[in-house]
């Protein structure tokens, strides 16, 4: 092995301290460990199984960033749960990367937060396993994403048991790092009341190793589609995309469903039943927000104007995230750099956790 080569400080010059590389890089880890030190954990995850929305900006990314500062930020991209509804498998490898520069391009410094994906550490499935034992299957068959989910893939094919299981592997993601915060959207409340209650089974019967998970639901809860009826979905197609191009956003934004009350151009309407007012009160600014209250009450603005309205503030959003991303896409080493990290950072934690687990569990080799 190569002596490590002596790496003089000139600050430090005068106080004849010379430092090794060796030295050096464990100063360089203090600092670092000194960003997450005391702070709690928080934990969450989007599926690649699409391209992200303004539903997974608003009720999950942009909560996220708020949280950089107070909470140890761990944020995944779950491609494990992806591959529970139908899917193309030439394209997943792709679409969890760019998930990954998404991620980035909105807002999340790799710097300032971990950011991994889910199959690069398999303590994930190992610990679905183990807490697999604890969990009553009534609990996931009452879960309403697995309802809703097995109703549409029934029609073509039987339902697969990693649908039913699939809260029980989000339980995984979040008790493998002791995460004390989940923030999400609403419809992720349910599987979080589940994940707690599986921490509750798990550490009664084996001793108490896990805590139990806050929810942090986003301001932002539940984002209707364009067509003003729907959950926002990248599976319902009524969705804006946060890459997406101007045009193609205009496009969907000029037919998008407003209040039904306005068929025509001077038919006065109520904000308040308008999906497009929704999203004015996340991207508009106040002034004008409210002079399109005004005027579809009035009836003095169509519609059409309100929309382009918004349209405007949306892009205000969308443009900078849109041309990072267009940016960050090519970047291969970095972004692969910053999922590497986060993956070495998050397998050592979850190492620990599982000697933990199958410590309590009595899973070990006798001697
Ligand atoms: P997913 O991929 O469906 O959604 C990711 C996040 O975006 C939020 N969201 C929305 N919020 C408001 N309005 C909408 N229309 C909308 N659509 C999506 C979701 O609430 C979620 O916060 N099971 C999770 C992924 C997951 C996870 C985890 C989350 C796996 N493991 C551990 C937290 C912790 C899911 O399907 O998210």
């Amino acid at each position: 092995m190569p002596r490590a080569r002596p790496f003089t400080d000139p600050g430090l010059h005068n106080l004849r301290a010379t430092l090794t590389v060796r030295d050096m890089i464990r100063i360089i880890e203090l600092f670092a460990g000194e960003k997450t030190m005391g702070k709690k954990i928080a934990f969450s995850g989007i599926q690649p199984s699409g391209e992200l929305h303004i539903g997974n900006y608003l009720g999950a990314i942009r909560s996220w960033i708020d949280l950089l500062d107070k909470y140890d930020c761990i944020f995944c991209i779950v491609d494990y749960h992806a591959v529970t509804a139908p899917y193309e498998p030439s394209e997943l490898a792709r679409r969890t990367y760019e998930a990954a520069v998404v991620y980035i391009a909105s807002g999340l410094d790799p710097d300032r937060c971990t950011i991994f994906v889910q199959s690069d550490v398999p303590e994930h499935t190992e610990l679905q396993w183990l807490l697999g034992t604890v969990t009553p299957l009534g609990d996931l068959f009452r879960m309403t994403q697995y309802k809703e989910k097995a109703k549409e893939v029934k029609t073509r094919q039987s339902v697969c048991s990693g649908l039913l299981c699939y809260p029980i592997l989000q339980a995984a993601d979040i008790l493998l790092y002791k995460a004390e915060a989940v923030p999400v959207g609403e419809d992720q409340a349910q599987h979080l009341e589940l994940t707690r209650e599986i921490a509750r089974h798990f550490n009664r019967r084996f001793g108490t190793i896990f805590p139990e998970p806050r929810t942090l639901l986003s301001e932002a809860k539940r984002i209707l589609g364009v067509d003003g009826e729907r959950k926002m979905s990248k599976s319902l197609g009524n969705h804006l995309g946060l890459t997406e191009p101007p045009e193609a956003i205009w496009e969907k934004l000029r037919t998008a469903k407003t209040d039904p009350a306005r068929i025509r151009r001077n038919d006065p309407g109520d904000p308040e039943r308008c999906n497009i007012y929704t999203y004015h009160t996340f991207f508009t600014p106040k002034e004008e927000r409210i002079k399109c209250a005004e005027g579809c009450r009035t009836a003095a603005i169509g519609c059409v104007d309100c929309k382009k309205v918004l349209f405007k503030h949306l892009m205000q959003t969308l443009d900078p995230i849109r041309e990072r991303f267009n940016e960050l896409v090519k970047q291969k080493d970095y972004i692969n750099g910053v999922l590497d990290a986060g993956r070495d950072r998050c397998r050592e934690i979850a190492r620990a956790t599982m000697e933990e687990v199958r410590g309590a569990m009595g899973i070990r080799r006798l001697h």
